[in-house]
C-alpha cells in the first residue's frame, strides 16, 4: 500500500529498527515521502501501523531502493518479500525499467530477497558503509532489469 507523509514518525521508527549507521529523522521521513520523485510503500500485518516500508527514488526510467526495513517482531513471515513484490509491480507501472541498490555484505537476509526477485551483483564499493565501531563495511551493488 502506498504511504502518504502522514506515516513518517512510523517510518522513521521502522528506519531506526533496520539497524542502519544513519537514522532518518520524521521530518526527513515525512520529505521523501512528499517528494514526486520518490515512492513510498508500506505493508501492514494485524496492526493498523505498518510492519515495514520500502522506498526508491525514481529518475527517468531508473529506481534506487532507498531502504527497506520489517520490523524484527514481523520478520522472516514473508511481509519483506510481499512488500518488494508489491513495490517492484507499482515501480514498472510508473515506466521503471532498471532497479538499484545497495546492501552491505554479509547481510544475509536481504542479500537473500533481493536474489529472490532475481537482482544480480553488479559491483562492490570497499568501505561504503560506516560501523558503529569505526570500521567501514563493503556495500555490493545490485540490479534488476524489469522490461
Ligand atoms: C531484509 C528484511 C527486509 C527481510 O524482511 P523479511 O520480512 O524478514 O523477509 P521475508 O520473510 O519475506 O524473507 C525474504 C527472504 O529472505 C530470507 N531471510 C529472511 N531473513 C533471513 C535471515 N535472517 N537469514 C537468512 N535468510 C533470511 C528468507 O528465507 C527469504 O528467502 P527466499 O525468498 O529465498 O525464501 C528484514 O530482514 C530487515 O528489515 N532487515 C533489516 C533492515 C535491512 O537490512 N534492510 C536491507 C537494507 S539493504
Amino acid at each position: 500500500m502506498r504511504l502518504d507523509a502522514g506515516y513518517a514518525r512510523q517510518v522513521a521508527i521502522l528506519h531506526h529498527q533496520g539497524g542502519f549507521a544513519r537514522g532518518w529523522e520524521p521530518a526527513e521521513c515525512a520529505a521523501l515521502i512528499a517528494d514526486a520523485g520518490v515512492a513510498a510503500d508500506g505493508v501492514f500485518g494485524r496492526s493498523s501501523d505498518p510492519a515495514g516500508f520500502v522506498m526508491s527514488r525514481k529518475a527517468a526510467d531508473e529506481a534506487e531502493i532507498l531502504s527497506i526495513v520489517v520490523s524484527p517482531a514481523s520478520r522472516r513471515d514473508g511481509l519483506g518479500r510481499a512488500l518488494l513484490s508489491a513495490h517492484l509491480a507499482r515501480l514498472a507501472e510508473d515506466g521503471v525499467a532498471h532497479v538499484f541498490l545497495e546492501v552491505e555484505e554479509g547481510n544475509l537476509a536481504a542479500e537473500r530477497l533481493y536474489r529472490h526477485f532475481g537482482f544480480r551483483e553488479v559491483g562492490r564499493r570497499k568501505g561504503y558503509y560506516p560501523k558503529a565501531d569505526g570500521s567501514r563495511a563493503t556495500a555490493i551493488a545490485m540490479r534488476l532489469d524489469l522490461t
